[in-house]
């Protein structure tokens, strides 16, 4: 019997070395402690029918045997999982085996446009500042000269908050005070973000676009100079050095004189065609010069200083550029959409 036991364990031990995965070693369980076949177990079980001192001698050895196998079984559990081989199909890791491709993304077509003008704004010494989304009455209309009965502030065009005072701001032009109030002139900056209209949606409007604000102020900058920025920031931005900019009187509470700012259509050249309904100009940005009442309302100087201020959309800039028909494609996050940028 002793000599049995010994047998059974060299062979247990050899057919564990054998054993490559899950099921084999469910296998391996059963064939030597299985209740009914298992060899060891059918040692254990004859333990009755022996005489005492055999059995003395004997038991003792079949149940340490049994711990042995046991133990040993547990640690090849512990083996086969840290290989990554318990699962009984026989996979194998290969890390040989070339890695799953990871789909990669890239910038939405309005970042992608953002940052081509903070690139072409950085390198005529323009700052970029940013300001919150969420405003005050005061930055969004009341310092920006904005009258208190104007229509812009009513609920239809206004996303008004909760809280009393507080809206999503409709335009970018609040980051111009918040600047000026921090900063003593002369200094140039660019304010890009997202503002927030609440008008019905079409294929041209939506309730979120991005706006790009502009601030210049010295001690002699005047609309000429603006012209020229105007027009170095467009011919970059569309990679068009033909384009020209023109001016149309307009009115905007904070700027005196206001003006509306086209630009040469750069889907036709100025030839004239849908986009620019024929007339050869398309209409990009509000601008004009800084009103001496913001001036004021910001502690600054209005004999002394002077200077401009541009706020427009990009969103139109894109569409155009980019034969896109429907702005709300822009915001809808639809892949098969972005991935043709
Ligand atoms: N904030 C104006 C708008 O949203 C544009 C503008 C900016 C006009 C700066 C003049 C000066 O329409």
């Amino acid at each position: 019997m002793e000599i049995n036991l010994d047998q059974l364990q060299k062979l247990a031990d050899e057919e564990l070395n054998g054993v490559k995965d899950a099921a084999g070693l469910e296998r391996f369980r059963v064939a030597y402690l299985g209740r009914k076949e298992g060899k060891l177990n059918a040692v254990l079980r004859s333990l009755k029918d022996l005489p005492e001192e055999e059995r003395r001698v004997v038991g003792p050895r079949a149940n340490a045997l049994r711990q042995y196998l046991e133990q040993k079984i547990e640690e090849k559990v512990r083996d086969l999982e840290s290989a990554g081989l318990s699962d009984g199909e026989g996979e194998r890791i290969d890390v040989t085996a070339p890695a799953k491709r990871l789909s990669r993304g890239h910038l939405h077509p309005m970042t992608q446009l953002m940052q081509k003008a903070i690139v072409i704004f950085s390198s005529m010494g323009f700052g970029v500042v940013s300001g919150p989304e969420v405003e005050t009455e005061y930055y969004n209309f009341d310092a920006l000269n904005v009258p208190k009965d104007h229509p812009a502030r009513d609920m239809q065009d206004t996303f008004w908050l909760d809280v009393p005072g507080l809206l999503l701001r409709t335009q970018t032009s609040p980051v111009q005070i918040r600047y000026m109030e921090k900063h003593k002139p002369p200094f140039r900056m660019i304010a890009p973000g997202k503002v927030f209209r609440n008008e019905a949606t079409d294929a041209t409007h939506e309730a979120q676009f991005y706006q790009l604000e502009g601030l210049m102020i010295g001690k002699d900058v005047s609309l000429a100079n603006l012209k020229a920025i105007l027009e170095v920031f467009y011919r970059n931005l569309l990679d068009d050095q033909k384009l020209k900019i023109r001016f149309r009187p307009s009115y905007f509470p904070f700027v005196e004189p206001g003006v509306e700012t086209d630009l040469t259509c750069f889907k036709c050249r100025g030839k004239g065609c849908v986009v620019c309904k024929k007339t050869g100009w398309i209409e990009v940005m509000g601008a004009g010069m800084v009103h001496p009442k913001v001036l004021e309302n910001v502690g600054i100087d209005s004999r002394q200083w002077q200077g401009f201020a541009f706020g427009g959309g990009l969103d139109r800039i894109a569409m155009i550029k980019y034969g896109i028909d429907d702005i709300r494609l822009l915001y809808n996050g639809d892949l098969r959409f972005l991935k043709q940028f």
